[in-house]
């Protein structure tokens, strides 16, 4: 068993889709071990996308993830990181696979409804980021 963390971004929040989207996720078989409301900070989602910095969206990218709340969740399942991205879908829901939460709630290759981490070891840094210890159970 290992954990993965995810975000509902702006996007998804605003039209009211947290709902479905935590119940896409436990049907699928994930454990919430931690969830949270909140909005990311300027400061905050530069950092969390620092690896991005040197691409042409970043300040897209950072302008969506600050307008408005996310819910932020860690998540438990065996094989989590790779089984959580194929229950998102790709990155552009135009290529998203068929039954995917980026499918079914994303708009566009920036507004695309959930982050899900790349791998064990920024599963680990970003859900650091966002939850001490005592927040995930
Ligand atoms: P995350 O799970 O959010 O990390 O998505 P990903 O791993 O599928 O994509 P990637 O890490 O390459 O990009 C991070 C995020 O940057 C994407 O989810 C999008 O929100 C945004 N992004 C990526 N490419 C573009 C783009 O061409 N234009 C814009 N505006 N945003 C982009
Ligand atoms: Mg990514």
């Amino acid at each position: 068993t290992n954990r993965t963390f995810t975000m509902i971004k702006p996007d998804a929040v605003e039209d009211g889709h947290t709902g479905a989207i935590l119940e896409k996720i436990t049907a699928s078989g994930f454990r919430i071990v931690a969830l949270k409301k909140t909005q990311m900070t300027t400061a905050d989602a530069e950092e969390f996308y620092a690896i991005h910095k040197e691409r042409p969206f970043f300040g897209e990218l950072v302008e969506f993830m600050t307008r408005g709340p996310i819910v932020a969740a860690v998540l438990e399942k065996e094989n989590a990181v790779a089984d959580f991205r194929t229950l998102i879908g790709s990155t552009n829901p135009a290529e998203a696979a068929e039954g995917t939460i980026r499918k079914q709630f994303a708009k566009s290759v920036g507004e695309n409804a959930v982050h899900g981490s790349d791998s064990d070891e920024n599963a680990a840094i970003e859900s650091a980021f966002h939850f001490s210890g005592r927040e995930m159970f």
